[in-house]
């Protein structure tokens, strides 16, 4: 496998002059700022918001490095994962030429970016255990294939994909894979971090939206060869982690102790709740699930969906997407939440 970055990226990117911001210009200490048009007066709010943030978010990194054991210099920090997906496409990919493949069903987000981007989108559909088809995978590339996205463990399926399979795709694939692992921390296997040394194509990517519990601060992280992550903060707009979330997400990468106890508690209330709806008489099938929600597939998906909402209680709605025909997926709530919910389905005959 011959991977070159150069090859793969779009000539505008290769040839790109980066935006330097005056952050970026100034290193050292100084006491007076008047390089970078803020307001010096001060800010309507008690912090010192009036002024630019870390364009390079490198307190963020140093700790997230501790706590992954990835060099700082190989993490990008994304405005969610979203723009962490967004961002590869705009790099790699030229509109009306490039493609890439997805393996459905899986993250909507992979290709509504695509779309967005003019970027053609190929599709080779998950086995009906919601495995890798390595074979129709392999047909669908050509010459003009930059980017294999794999999600695991996959929404909405829940399961992780076979790590052969995975490595398979990463040993014989020229362009970029990239695996997203939102949900890792819910799974029983491990992650690809460590394998990041040993692919130079592997992108991984990670939020602080699942089990860090923190999407409203939006927060994505990329994980790949150092090069890559150089292509990232070349194209990503200037300052785009804002001052609040990188503060709040500092506090919060403090609390790790805190966060396994959750991610322990849900992965308990994950079973508690697969063995309760596994009773009721409406379920047909619990599908395997290393995330924190369940795919479930029910008499009348659309029916129970309606009726939940009627109760106050919103699932996901999954029963027109291919292979989920039928289901809906759930995510595991607050042990009252959970319950709430076996009780109202419960009371359907
Ligand atoms: C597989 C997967 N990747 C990424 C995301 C988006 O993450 P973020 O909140 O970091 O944009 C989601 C959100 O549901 C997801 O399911």
């Amino acid at each position: 496998m011959n991977f070159d970055i150069n090859n793969l990226l779009r000539d505008n990117i290769r040839k790109l002059v980066p935006y330097s911001s005056a952050r970026d210009e100034f290193k050292g200490e100084a006491s007076v700022f008047l390089d970078a048009n803020e307001n010096s007066l001060g800010s309507p709010l008690t912090k010192w918001y009036n002024r630019y943030p870390d364009p390079l978010q490198w307190k963020i990194k140093e700790k997230l490095s501790a706590i992954k054991g990835i060099p700082p210099q190989h993490i990008f920090l994304g405005n969610g994962s979203d723009e962490c997906i967004d961002i590869l496409y705009r790099a790699f990919c030229n509109p009306g030429k490039d493609n890439t493949i997805i393996c459905p069903p899986t993250y909507g987000m992979y290709e509504v970016s695509a779309h967005i981007n003019d970027v053609e989108i190929r599709k080779a559909r998950l086995l009906d255990d919601f495995q890798l088809d390595l074979v129709h995978l392999e047909n669908l590339v050509d010459e003009n294939t930059k980017i294999i996205w794999l999600c695991s463990p996959n929404n909405p399926t829940g399961n992780s994909l076979r790590r052969e399979d995975v490595e398979m795709v990463l040993n014989n694939f020229p362009g970029l894979v990239v695996i997203d692992e939102a949900y890792i921390n819910f799974s029983r296997y491990r992650s690809f971090l460590n394998e990041l040394t040993v692919y130079p194509n592997l992108v991984i990517l990670q939020t602080l939206s699942k089990a860090w519990g923190l999407a409203g601060l939006r927060l994505g992280m990329a994980f790949a060869s150092e090069s890559i992550i150089d292509v990232y903060n070349k194209v990503k707009p200037p300052y785009n982690i804002g001052q609040a979330t990188q503060e709040l997400v500092l506090k919060a990468l403090d609390e790790v102790g805190q966060v396994n106890d959750m991610i322990k508690l849900i992965v308990d209330m994950r079973a508690k709740l697969e063995a309760e709806l596994g009773s009721l008489p409406i379920v047909q099938h619990i599908y395997p699930s290393d995330a924190n929600f369940l795919l479930v597939k029910v008499n009348d998906a659309r029916g129970i969906y309606n009726y939940l909402l009627g109760k106050g209680i919103v699932v996901r709605d999954r029963s027109k997407v291919e292979l989920c025909e039928g289901c809906l997926r759930i995510t595991v709530g607050t042990e009252k939440e959970n319950n709430d919910l076996i009780k109202n389905l419960r009371a359907i005959l």
